[in-house]
């Protein structure tokens, strides 16, 4: 499969930005742990990060031109209110996955809510970086279903 995996605002800043909940680890070492993972399991994969509503829009919709075969998103804190982006999901023929690196249902009641999820094929929280490997293993079995 051809991947893409986006991540969102303020998570160029892992590894700086409060490590008691995203962990130590940088964005560059996921981009790699996810790199491995895909590879040896016969995939590519394109990496985007961006701070802008717009750049990840664009980039979703770059992976339908593409034709991905499927998406890892981490909306980040635009999961809890961006309508665009449940929009550009939505407008894509790309099956999408929502990724967070916490568990968003155990914090603040803000980030109970995803907005985006609803366009989703599915969410994974809680579980830090395993979380985009778990997405990539459920797109395999998503394509293999044939869904
Ligand atoms: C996050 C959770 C969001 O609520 C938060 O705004 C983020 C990161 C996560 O990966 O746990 O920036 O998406």
């Amino acid at each position: 499969m051809n991947l893409v995996i986006i991540n969102g605002p303020n998570l160029n800043f892992l590894g700086i930005r409060e490590p008691d909940i995203y962990g130590k680890e940088t964005l560059e070492y996921l981009e790699q742990k996810i790199k491995t993972y895909a590879e040896d399991r016969g995939h590519t994969c394109a990496f985007f990060q961006s701070n802008t509503e717009g750049a990840l829009i664009d980039r979703i919709q770059q992976a339908h031109s593409e034709q991905a075969d499927g998406i890892i998103l981490n909306p980040a804190a635009y999961t809890h209110y961006s309508y665009a982006l449940h929009d550009a999901v939505k407008a894509v023929s790309v099956p999408t996955v929502e990724v967070h690196l916490s568990a968003i249902h155990a914090r603040e009641a803000f980030r109970r809510e995803s907005v985006v999820a609803p366009a989703c094929i599915g969410q994974i929280s809680g579980f830090g970086i395993t979380g985009y490997t778990l997405a990539i293993h459920a797109l395999e079995e998503y394509k293999l279903k044939g869904a």
